[in-house]
Order: structure tokens, then C-alpha cells, then sequence
């Protein structure tokens, strides 16, 4: 459970019953009233008390046991639904949302779901910008899921997933829009552009990217401590990135994360970064999950279909098809679940010391390596556990700001319009927003990305550049969002 116990602030009891569905533009966003209109717009935060599931102590729940008669069910991409399964799928939020309707009160339904994810926003149980991301949407997936099964009277219901690492589904998926009248899977909070194209910024680049990191650091992000995390570029990457491209990083519902599982396309979406991770792992060539007591012990509680509530943790969920009943189009390595070490330090290069602010302008820094630096980059191989990130460390974004930030290796002339299919780019830094008043919980972050095959090709004498250039999700300037990091560093690590 999580290791934060202070007390938490007031809770808006009326959970967003009055949502304003006029979509805030970005250029509203990001002038300076900001911080008001996230306070109007958004729900307050949950007294750890008022969440329908215990945040603190598991104490006397059942645990999790695998529903071992069930047949393994496929995730499917939403462009590859039948017309069958898009009406099964449209009944099922149906039901879900009268739930809601009908009884307020009952854990299962439609808004009481999207709470039970706002309990675990920004408070004492946070669970984004940490390793504990993937494994917690996995688990709430998984029962949100089954209770959609068993309203429809269909467990073999699987959710779909909105397959944006795909080239030509850059959009929201079709079904999830206003026809036909009365879509149980549209939410009228989204931006009018987000059924066509992205074009300024490349949700399949993003993923690539993350895809390309070798350590589970690097990639699902880290531990949990006090003061500081590591987010890992899966979820910095296309998840943020979609959270906010939905909304044209305006507030709710999905660009604010208290708000975000009011929609249908939630689910889907967080099913497909479900599959990324699965994927990622079937990329082989090391990649693995944490192994450490940490990660893999960690518990939640979530309320089943028939409205238990049931612990379950990382370990549980691991391989999901033995355990949860489901598949993707890879099968998971065995190997997957045997976990691997974080990295050890062998050299750190300074890149940029701190504290340093971003402008909207691009910022690039150049260092030289000294021949011992040099050395140590060009000889650090993949094949002998050695990889070189670039490590951006103490991260603050306001926490109700959803800036993006592209990071190029030796393009000292990206700005906000280079394209993340760039073969210079690297990560992007994001945010995923959390109302003010919500976010107590707000530590800086650090990110980490794997840069082994460019440091390995540089040649003597040719310094190491970074730029950091400042996006949008238009063609408009980036906007004017206060972004500070301690320090920027390249790190040559050894796998323990
Ligand atoms: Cu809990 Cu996509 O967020």
C-alpha cells in the first residue's frame, strides 16, 4: 500500500456531476489563468476516507485469485473490432453509465470508477510518474473490465485498445464519437480535432521511442521515494501525449487525471499502453520488469464485479494471461516475469548543472567529452550490459500544466516544429495533469533515455548536443509553462 499516511484535503462530494463540457482551448490554458480555470473546471481531491476503496490498509480483504476456468480472451485493436463486438462494447458502457444513474453509490458504475482512479491522482496513493503505473491500470483494468463482462452477461468480453502506436490510427477511434446519437462510448469533453489526424505530434514516434529503451527504468520509470521519481517514457511518451492531445490539453475529462476515466476512451487507451508493455517485452534483447520487493509486492484494493472489494499486487498481474485471461497480439516470454536490477552507475558526464528554467524557445547545451568520458561512451556495449542514458533530473511542471517537451541528440536546430519521427529525437518530458488543489503529492521527477547507439557513434573531438525544444500539439507557439530541472547528465550504467 502506499507509504504516504498524512491526511488529505476536502473532497468536492458531488464528483464531477456538473461537468462543463465547453472545451477550453490551449491558448485559454496556457495564459496566465491557468490556475483558475483548472480550479473551476476541476473535482477536488479525495479524502483518502471518501474513496470507495481503502487507499491505506488492506487489512482483512480477500486476495486476488485467478479465474482459472475462464478462456483467455483477446485484447483486440479497436480498427480491428467486428461490428458485433462494437455493439457489445457499446452496450457494456451503456450499462455502465446507467449504473451510475440508477444507484450512485455502487463501486462498479461509471462514475464511481472514475473516482476509484482520481484515489490514486495526486494524493497519498499516487501512483503515476512511478514504476507502480503499469501494474496499477493493469489491475483496475482487469476489474473494470470484468464488471462490464458480468453487466452485459458475457465474461468472455474483452476491452479493445486504441492502437495509436499505429501509423494510421493517430486519431480517436471512430466508434468512440458522437454518432450514432446517443454513443455510450462518446464524451462530449474532447477537442473537435481529436478524431482527425495528429499532425504536430506523432503518438507512434512517442512510442517507438519508448519502445527502443532496453532497462525497465528507462521504460515503465521507478521507485516511489519521498521526495523524487522517475517517470518512465511509456508513460511521458504516448500516454500523456494522448491524455492531452484528447483534450488539446485543456481540462476534462481525459486531460486532467482526477476527470480522465469519465471517459469511455480511458479504458481503451490504458489498454493499449497495456499492450505496449507487452510488447516491449516480446521485443526481447533483455527487456524485463523490475524485480525488486518493491515492485513486486506492492498491493491495491479494487472492487470485483460483484462488488467485493479484493487485494491484489504487482506480482499478481504480471503475466496476464495465466493469471488475468488475456492476450495481445504477442505472446509474453516466459522470461518476462523474471525481472532484472536497476542499472549500476560506472561514469556520469555533466551535461548542464542546475537549476535551470525553459522558455518556450528551444535550449541546447554542448559538452565536449574528455578522452576518459569518450572512452567510456563509445565503449559502452549493449551486449555486455552497459547502456548510456541521458538522464534529465528534478523535473518540475506545475501540476496542473500539461507542457511537452522534445528532446534531440545532435539537432542543435530542432525547434517546436520538429517532428518526433526525427531519427535526432529521443523522449519527450510531459505532464499529465492534477487540479492544484489535488496535487499533494508533487515531487519533482527525473527521467532517463537510452542514447547507447549515438554515444557509442560519436567520433573524437565532436561534442555530445542537446537541445530541448518546447511543442505543441498546433501549429501555435509552445506556451509559456514555468519548467525548472536540476541537472542534465549523460549516465553510463552497468546492469548489476
Ligand atoms: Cu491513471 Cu492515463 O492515467
Amino acid at each position: 500500500m502506499s507509504r504516504v499516511t498524512t491526511a488529505e484535503s476536502s473532497f468536492l462530494k458531488n464528483f464531477p456531476d456538473k461537468r462543463n463540457s465547453a472545451a477550453v482551448s490551449r491558448r485559454t490554458f496556457v495564459s496566465s489563468a491557468l490556475a483558475t480555470v483548472g480550479l473551476a473546471l476541476a473535482p477536488r481531491a479525495a479524502l483518502a476516507e471518501d474513496c470507495p476503496v481503502p487507499v491505506i490498509s488492506a487489512a482483512g480483504i480477500p486476495k486476488f485469485a485467478p479465474d482459472s476456468g475462464l478462456a483467455i480472451r483477446e485484447r483486440k485493436r479497436v480498427s480491428q473490432l467486428l461490428p458485433a463486438e462494437i455493439t457489445r462494447l457499446r452496450l457494456a458502457y451503456q450499462k455502465l453509465r446507467e449504473l451510475s444513474q440508477n444507484d450512485p453509490t455502487d463501486p462498479r458504475g461509471w462514475k464511481m470508477q472514475a473516482l476509484i482512479h482520481n484515489c490514486y491522482c495526486g494524493d497519498s496513493a499516487e501512483i503515476h510518474k512511478t514504476y507502480f503505473f503499469l501494474p496499477w491500470h493493469r489491475a483496475f483494468l482487469y476489474y473494470h473490465e470484468r464488471i462490464l463482462g458480468k453487466l452485459i452477461g458475457d465474461m468472455s468480453f474483452a476491452l479493445p485498445c486504441w492502437d495509436w502506436d499505429d501509423l494510421l490510427q493517430n486519431h480517436l477511434p471512430t466508434i468512440y464519437g458522437p454518432l450514432p446519437a446517443g454513443n455510450s462510448l462518446f464524451d462530449s469533453n474532447r477537442a473537435v480535432n481529436s478524431f482527425l489526424p495528429t499532425l504536430f505530434i506523432s503518438p507512434s514516434a512517442l512510442t517507438e521511442a519508448a519502445m527502443r529503451q532496453r532497462t525497465p527504468d528507462a521504460f515503465l520509470g521507478s521507485d516511489w521515494v519521498p521526495s523524487r521519481r522517475a517517470t518512465g517514457l511509456l508513460e511521458s511518451g504516448p500516454h500523456n501525449g494522448m491524455h492531452n492531445w484528447t483534450t488539446d490539453g485543456a481540462f476534462p475529462d481525459m486531460g486532467l487525471n482526477s476527470t480522465a476515466a469519465l471517459d469511455p476512451v480511458f479504458y481503451a487507451h490504458h489498454a493499449n499502453v497495456d499492450r505496449m508493455w507487452t510488447k516491449w517485452l516480446c521485443q526481447g534483447g533483455g527487456r524485463a520488469n523490475p524485480s525488486s520487493a518493491l515492485f513486486l509486492n506492492e498491493e491495491w484494493v479494487f472492487f470485483d464485479e460483484n462488488k467485493n472489494k479484493v487485494r491484489i499486487t504487482t506480482r499478481d498481474v504480471l503475466n496476464h494471461e495465466t493469471s488475468l485471461r488475456y492476450r495481445y497480439d504477442c505472446a509474453l516470454p516466459a522470461a518476462a516475469a523474471a525481472g532484472v536490477a536497476a542499472p549500476t552507475t560506472v561514469t556520469t558526464i555533466p551535461l548542464d548543472g542546475g537549476p535551470h528554467s525553459l522558455s518556450p524557445a528551444p535550449k541546447t547545451f554542448s559538452v565536449t567529452p574528455d578522452p576518459i568520458q569518450f572512452a567510456a561512451l563509445i565503449g559502452a556495449r549493449p551486449e555486455l550490459g552497459a547502456t548510456v542514458f541521458l538522464e534529465i533530473e528534478g523535473i518540475d511542471i506545475p501540476a496542473n500544466a500539461a507542457p511537452l517537451v522534445n528532446v534531440f541528440w545532435s539537432k542543435t536546430d530542432a525547434n517546436s516544429t520538429t517532428s518526433e519521427s526525427d531519427p535526432a529525437f529521443v523522449g519527450l518530458i510531459s505532464n499529465f495533469a492534477t487540479p492544484l488543489d489535488h496535487a499533494h503529492v508533487h515531487p519533482k521527477f527525473d527521467m532517463l533515455m537510452e542514447v547507447t547507439d549515438r554515444a557509442n557513434a560519436l567520433t573524437i573531438g565532436a561534442p555530445v548536443s542537446i537541445t530541448l525544444a518546447p511543442t505543441t500539439f498546433t501549429a501555435l507557439p509552445p506556451p509559456a509553462v514555468p519548467i525548472t530541472y536540476d541537472a542534465v547528465r549523460l549516465r553510463v550504467a552497468k546492469l548489476a
